[in-house]
């Protein structure tokens, strides 16, 4: 049986969630801000950060997926493009999770063809342990140095996303 051991909970999160969308607020005051989340582990992050941010902004999503299981199988598959124009936009991007790097390097790369006038990043989690790209996250609300992770969105083969808080999975 997989055992889940508590690492974040839902006050901590919402608090985290609560300080990034403001920093972001203040930031975005006179940009054009599309928040981009990345399908499907920020689902509930953007649900979240949307509500926490006061000043106009439109929401789209790309969809991308790498993971089988808990490792990466290097492999970056487009499950969903970007629907809105993001030409001229300050797109940010929203993940649940920067592990590697390797998703977020072939999603920038694509989203800059599409011209916008800026990307930045925000996600969840800032995980260091198997970073192989550099990549500079500009709003990260908690940072991690190894293991696997499920629940607030986070899943292991799909499962544990409903989870309110975040744990660690032990399998
Ligand atoms: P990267 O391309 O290696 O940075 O992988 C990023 C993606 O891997 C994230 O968007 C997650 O979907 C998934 N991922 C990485 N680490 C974890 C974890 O600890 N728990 C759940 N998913 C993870
Ligand atoms: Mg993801």
């Amino acid at each position: 049986m997989p055992e889940f051991i508590p690492l974040i909970s839902e006050q901590k999160i919402h608090e985290q969630v609560k300080k990034i969308g403001n920093r972001i607020c203040s930031d975005y005051k006179t940009r054009d801000l599309v928040l981009l989340g990345v399908l499907k582990g920020s689902f509930i992050f953007l649900a979240d950060l949307t509500r926490q941010i006061s000043i106009d902004h439109t929401i789209d999503f790309i969809g991308a997926s790498s993971y089988k299981g808990t490792s990466s199988t290097g492999q970056i598959v487009f499950t969903k493009q970007p629907d809105l124009e993001l030409e001229n936009k300050d797109v940010l991007l929203v993940e649940d999770i920067v592990d590697t790097g390797q998703t977020l390097l072939k999603i920038i790369e694509f989203i800059t063809l599409l011209n916008p006038r800026s990307i930045k990043i925000c996600t969840l989690i800032d995980k260091h342990e198997r970073r192989d790209i550099k990549i500079d996250v500009d709003y990260s609300c908690f940072s991690l140095d190894k293991g696997f992770i499920v629940g607030y969105g986070l899943d292991y083969n799909e499962k544990y996303r409903n989870l309110p808080a975040i744990y660690d999975l032990k399998l």
